[in-house]
């Protein structure tokens, strides 16, 4: 695809001022407009939007619904700070997060700026509470960027190389990964082992686990790992926190991918698509766990503002009676079967694993030694770019799927011709090795 001059421009400039930090770039592609599934560039060109933005715009780009909801918040007021004062968005919005969220208890609510916010937040509560200082958490993991989150994810050294000391007494383990890596067996063992051997279950705050790895690929343990881990955590007195941040909000075809699980955790931690795009995240919890600690230990100035709140209020209703999560069953099952059945002629697919729209594609460089194939891997999202596809990927091989829930058969069925198509090139040698000097991805 030709980049213009009025493109590059862009590019150039956002390259010169902005930290390296700020991106893992894929594609030239400098927005303009986005509607439902589909993102349009400066350039005039539309793309399906196979990632939502990284699993934010479930509801699809800029829904009406949620577009008049800001817009009528916007005319009363913009914000005013909840750590002092109370609005109604925000009591609503509380108590739609308490009713949505599984567990039979009650619970609590603490709103953040970003999923790294509110995984920081219920590292402190469950410490709190607790009075324990210990978090074990599982390798592979992303739980963020801050240094509470960044402490506590497992994905990768890069993430933690020269930034100084993290928060200590942080123990991993692995997590199951059918495909390539432990059983579901050998990770309860090695779970078991490590209080055996290296930690004081006595001293555990909490476990913090993704229900199904995100970026780690796609991984989906079965019910007996949770049937388990809550046992663990159960006769120990260890509390458990459920990072929902990619999982949430209709993502796997349930509200909440602990739905999927025999496993009720302490705390869910949950963000990108509670709010269609604006900032929120928050953390809902026991009652008791969420009254652990005293103000100010976890506020924010902007945490709750009033359009975000009235934002996300919207979301849940259209997510609710819109039919998006029996939508995401039913295109998230199209698309993992035709894919599945794309294995036959491409060699490349390794493994298809989803839940609803939350799809990974793992691609191999040779099925039997399942060598990660990075280089294909970023070939094909460069080539369903200059065909009109945001396709992303994660864990340096693996296609990450996850399109607005709204997206309908026939844009789903045209985004996996489109990813055949690319597949075909890549394979035939029709992407240059020449592109992967620009798509670095995650
Ligand atoms: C599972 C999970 N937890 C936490 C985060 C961090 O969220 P944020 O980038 O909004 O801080 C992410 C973001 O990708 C995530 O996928």
């Amino acid at each position: 695809m030709k980049i213009s001059e009025k493109t590059s421009k862009i590019i150039n400039q956002d390259m010169k001022i902005m930290s390296s930090t700020t991106r893992c770039p894929y594609f030239p592609l400098v927005v303009d407009r986005a509607k439902g599934i589909y993102v349009t560039d400066i350039e005039g060109n539309t793309f399906i939007d196979m990632m939502s933005s990284a699993a934010v715009m479930n509801t699809g780009h800029n829904h009406e619904r949620i577009v008049k909801a800001i817009n009528k918040q916007v005319n009363k007021f913009i914000h005013y700070t909840p750590a002092y004062m109370y609005h109604t968005p925000h009591t609503e919005l509380a108590e739609l997060l308490i009713d949505i969220t599984p567990g039979s208890f009650e619970k609590k609510v603490a709103f953040g700026l970003s999923g790294s916010s509110s995984v920081d937040g219920a590292i402190k509560a469950a410490k709190a509470y607790t009075g324990r200082n210990r978090i074990i958490s599982f390798l592979r993991s992303y739980h963020g960027t801050t240094v509470g989150a960044l402490s506590v994810s497992g994905y990768g050294p890069e993430m933690k190389r020269k930034v100084g000391n993290l928060m200590e007494d942080v123990h991993f383990t692995p997590y199951p990964d059918s495909y390539r890596g432990y059983t579901q067996d050998e990770c309860i063992a090695r779970l078991h082992e490590l209080l055996e051997t290296v930690v004081p279950a006595e001293e555990v705050a909490a476990i913090i686990y993704e229900p199904i790895q995100g970026d780690a690929g796609i991984l989906i343990p079965e019910n007996k790992f949770y049937t388990e881990l809550e046992k663990i955590a159960r006769e120990n007195g260890i509390l458990l926190i459920a990072d929902e941040v990619q999982t949430g909000f209709g993502r796997t075809g349930s509200m909440f991918a602990s739905e999927l699980f025999d496993i009720q955790p302490d705390i869910i931690v949950m963000g990108k698509a509670i709010a269609s795009g604006m900032p929120l995240s928050a953390m809902v919890g026991r009652k008791e766990v969420m009254e652990g600690w005293s103000a100010p230990v976890h506020w924010f100035n902007t945490a709750g503002n009033v359009i975000s709140c009235a934002a996300a209020v919207e979301t849940i209703n259209v997510i609710k009676e819109e039919g998006l999560l029996d939508n995401a069953k039913k295109i998230g099952s199209y698309i993992t079967n035709r894919l599945r059945n794309m294995m036959k002629e491409h060699e490349m697919i390794g493994d298809v694993r989803g839940k609803g729209l939350l799809i990974g594609v793992d691609i191999v460089a040779d099925r039997d030694t399942k060598e990660r194939d990075k280089k294909s891997t970023a070939k094909l999202c460069w080539r369903a770019w200059e065909k009109g596809m945001i396709l992303a990927f994660f864990s340096s091989n693996v296609l990450r799927i996850e399109p607005p829930l709204s997206m309908t058969m026939d844009e789903a069925e045209k985004a996996v011709d489109i990813l055949e198509e690319a597949m075909y090139d890549v394979e035939n040698g029709l992407v240059s090795d020449s592109v992967l000097a620009n798509i670095k991805g995650w």
